[in-house]
């Protein structure tokens, strides 16, 4: 590693191997991840062992994880300047997760809102839905992690690390960097298109005509915006307005894939035919942003020896990090080495 990557921020990511990777999370993760690539020094971390906290199909799970793998070297994230790697693969996470697992106290879990949620009306809940939050704060430890972006939904778990770091630390001495949750700002919240009023989510990917998965066919992709939930309007502009809710979000994809502001989007549709053709033409821009994505995504696909490469480098160099920051926790707590 030079001098420079050093220096670099470090953050962690961690994204669930679950669910079809959609518009939303493309235009408001994915795409910011690759254009950010060169100033922080980033890992990201596709999380299997956090997927199994709930019942997962093994066939399914498996499948989802390549795919989510696939899709993140495809979308750009270059192996040369991030760390992409798979959880499982690296067994420093689990360890470290049992050592941190023995000094946090269970109320603190306890009041997990995302377990509240998760296991509400379900007749058993595994204990490592309950362990899920210690298991979050071994990934970030056990990298030095200084920033976490994470939905709001993630950050009492971002807060949790940060109270399980103090605590370690104040038990046996300066170990852990307290990291900071980063919420990136809502700027780029996609709808669902077939309900402007919630957001596009995996939890409804099941739901035909919410969203548009990065792997569609352009002709999946032209009929699920041409049925688009919109108004019985025809002003194609910005708007807070609710009813207006499905154009705004049409308008707000076109205006982020082309990187233009309100007033250039507003002009550039200002002669366009009607909802119909507004439509068309973002279908269009998503198809064409996808493309190279696509491309990408077959030719990796065809090629398993390269996958399987990049796959384990990534497992190799997250290994190496975390291997030391897990000696020294067992060093620090009285393991023998
Ligand atoms: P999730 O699908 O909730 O696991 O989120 C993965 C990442 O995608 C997070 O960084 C989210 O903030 C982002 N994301 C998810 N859904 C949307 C959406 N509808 N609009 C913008 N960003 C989203
Ligand atoms: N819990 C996160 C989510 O569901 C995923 C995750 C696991 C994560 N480990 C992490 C996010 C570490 C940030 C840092 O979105």
């Amino acid at each position: 590693m030079s001098n420079l990557q050093q220096k670099k921020v470090k953050v962690f990511s961690g994204i669930q191997p679950s669910g079809q990777i959609h518009l939303g999370n493309y235009l408001g993760a994915i795409r910011g991840w690759v254009k950010n690539q060169d100033k922080k020094d980033n890992i990201f971390c596709i999380v299997d062992l956090h997927a199994i906290t709930t019942p997962q199909n093994p066939i399914e799970l498996k499948k989802q994880t390549e795919i989510l793998t696939t899709l993140l070297f495809a979308s750009g994230l270059d192996p040369n300047k991030n760390t992409i790697f798979i959880q499982s693969h690296v067994s420093a996470h689990s360890e470290a997760c049992w050592i941190l697992n023995c000094i946090t106290p269970m109320g603190w879990l306890e009041r997990m809102t995302q377990f509240k949620d998760k296991g509400e009306n379900k007749k058993t809940v595994s204990t490592g839905l309950l362990d899920y939050p210690v298991l979050m704060a071994a990934d970030i430890l056990i990298y030095d992690t200084q920033e976490v972006p994470v939905g709001e939904d993630q950050k009492q778990h971002v807060e949790l690390a940060r109270d399980i770091a103090q605590r370690f630390n104040n038990i046996y001495g300066n170990t852990f960097v307290i990291p900071e949750p980063i919420i990136p700002n809502t700027g780029a919240r996609i709808m669902g298109l077939n309900d402007p009023t919630v957001k596009m989510s995996k939890t409804f990917s099941n739901i035909r005509g919410h969203s548009v998965g990065i792997l569609d066919s352009p002709d999946e992709i032209v009929k699920t915006f041409k049925k688009a939930t919109t108004d019985s309007g025809n002003e194609i502009k910005f708007s807070e307005d609710p009813s207006k809710a499905g154009v705004n979000n049409l308008l707000t994809i076109f205006k982020v894939i082309t990187n233009q502001n309100n007033d250039q989007v507003e002009k550039h549709f200002s002669n366009a035919r009607g909802y119909g053709d507004l439509k068309t033409q973002v279908a269009e821009v998503v198809i064409q942003e996808f493309q190279p994505i696509r491309e990408k995504y077959q030719m990796l696909k065809n090629n398993q020896e390269e996958l399987t490469q990049l796959i384990n480098n990534g497992a190799e160099i997250a290994q190496s990090i975390s291997s030391k920051k897990l000696s020294e926790i067992k060093n620090k707590i009285g393991f023998i080495n």
